[in-house]
């Protein structure tokens, strides 16, 4: 079987991006390579760490797609598609990408679109998912990764793990213990996906 090609979408940090680039290349991840990178800012620090591990990767600047402040998704959505589909994945890996999804592009890709989310989902959807928990005094939250769906963080949980909130906790420190999950986490439910495509491809051998 062929190697899966996974693609990575990403705008900041890129430390979800360097734990499964990591992990591929451990074979943590078995029968994968990372092909891409997609980032829509023209100085985000992911494209750094891309630079240094020879991953390809490609901008589609989001400001490139502003007339009068305003952003147009729709061309914006046609040129990721066709970035996308050169780049033809198995599997799609959003990691701290700022940008909804359309529509076309999960039709396009049905199943095969993860994102992974810094709460216990179906708990505190949407931005600044640490301070929700916050502010809700919860005394655990923890991340989820889960497949895109049309409808704002939900679709299928692969993986979610845990975490105590300590009373000193702030934002921050929340985000930076939350981030360490993540890369467990992200490492764990890529593997699955492709495990699970590889006992895919067995059982229909077998049928044939
Ligand atoms: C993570 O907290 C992730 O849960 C959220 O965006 C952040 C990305 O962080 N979706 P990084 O760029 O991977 O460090």
């Amino acid at each position: 079987m062929a190697l899966r090609r996974i693609v990575i979408l990403a705008s900041g940090q890129g430390s979800n991006f360097v734990a499964l680039t990591e992990a591929v290349q451990k074979k943590e991840i078995p029968r994968a390579e990372i092909v891409g990178l997609i980032c829509n800012k023209e100085k985000a620090p992911v494209l750094e760490e891309a630079r240094k591990r020879g991953v390809p990767f490609s901008v589609i600047s989001s400001d490139r797609f502003r007339e009068n402040g305003v952003f147009c998704r729709q061309p914006y959505e046609q040129a990721l598609l066709q970035e996308l589909r050169r780049l033809k994945p198995d599997l799609i890996c959003l990691a701290g990408y700022l940008l909804l999804l359309g529509e076309e592009v999960i039709r396009t890709f049905p199943g095969k679109i993860l994102n992974i989310h810094p709460s216990l989902l179906p708990k505190f959807k949407g931005l600044h998912a640490q301070k929700q928990a916050l502010q809700a005094q919860e005394r655990e939250t923890g991340c989820t990764v889960h497949e895109v769906t049309q409808e704002l963080d939900s679709g299928r949980i692969l993986c979610q793990k845990r975490l105590a909130i300590l009373p000193e906790d702030t934002e921050a420190t929340l985000t930076h213990r939350l981030k360490k999950l993540e890369h467990q986490a992200y490492t764990e439910a890529v593997r699955k996906k492709c495990l699970e495509a590889i006992d895919e491809v067995e059982e229909n051998r077998q049928k044939s």
